[in-house]
């Protein structure tokens, strides 16, 4: 998401959520507790409670000149621009926005992303996720169903929660999906954190009452939640060989 604003003096960076819409990349979740199944909630129908989370599939960059690069305040640099697995060019947006700043603030210094970089750069190939997991399909069994006879299975996905190493109820969600246009899995990342983490615009919290039309409310980034951009580096650059290869890409030119 987009960031709002780049606070030098307080070292932190200030991150525009939107409370409205279901079918972007943030949703709305709600349940009891971050390792059952979480539902989506009708943010202007209900009132927001302490049980209910940010669920964010967060991404790291976006195509030089497409919409979403736009969203990047990095856009412009032509310095911090580089070529991806996939041969295109690509601008820093997101996780790797956020690197960048809680960087140049002093809040992550050059030693950390020295030590992220090598971690990243000796995970073997066969540990990386897309080469660690499968989906399961079970045998078959005949079923009649309203008198229709059909072959029933189950379907199992791998789902990963890592609790990163903190006082704060922040995780990152891994799921393996099938890949959409070719042959194998592709996991896919979401940071998921209490709604209470948000402040509106007048800097409150939006715990009981419901969401304004088109709301769009905000999520800091400081010191204390440097953690959550670092250990994210360190996720995607396990998912897989194209991931591994396009972070250690942009760590290269953030340093
Ligand atoms: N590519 C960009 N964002 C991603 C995410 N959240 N998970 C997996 N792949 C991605």
């Amino acid at each position: 998401m987009k960031i709002s604003s780049v606070d030098y003096k307080n070292q932190k960076i200030i991150i525009e959520i939107p409370l409205t819409q279901p079918t972007g990349k943030i949703r709305i979740k709600e349940r009891q507790g971050y390792t059952d199944f979480g539902i989506p909630v009708a943010t202007r129908q209900k009132v927001f409670n302490p049980n209910m989370y940010v669920e964010w599939q967060i991404g790291y960059d976006a195509e030089l000149n497409s919409s979403k690069a736009n969203l990047s305040r990095l856009k412009d640099r032509n310095d911090l621009i580089f070529k991806a697995y996939n041969g295109k060019k690509k601008v820093l947006y997101e996780l790797s926005e956020y690197l960048y700043y809680l960087y140049k603030m002093g809040v992550i210094s050059k030693q950390d992303v020295d030590t992220l970089e090598r971690k990243i750069k000796n995970i073997p190939e066969n540990s990386l996720i897309e080469n660690s997991y499968k989906i399961y399909k079970s045998n078959p069994i005949r079923k009649t169903l309203n008198e229709m006879k059909f072959l029933e299975s189950e379907i199992k996905y791998p789902h990963l929660i890592y609790e990163f190493d903190n006082d704060f109820f922040i995780i990152a969600e891994i799921t393996i999906r099938e890949k959409q246009k070719a042959i194998g899995i592709q996991p896919m990342v979401y940071i998921c954190f209490p709604v209470s983490y948000l402040k509106d615009q007048n800097g409150n919290s939006i715990i009981g009452r419901k969401a304004e039309k088109n709301e769009k409310v905000y999520f800091e980034l400081d010191k204390d939640k440097a953690f959550v951009v670092i250990d994210s580096f360190k996720i995607f650059g396990m998912l897989s060989k194209n991931h591994k290869h396009d972070i250690l890409e942009i760590l290269k030119v953030i340093k």
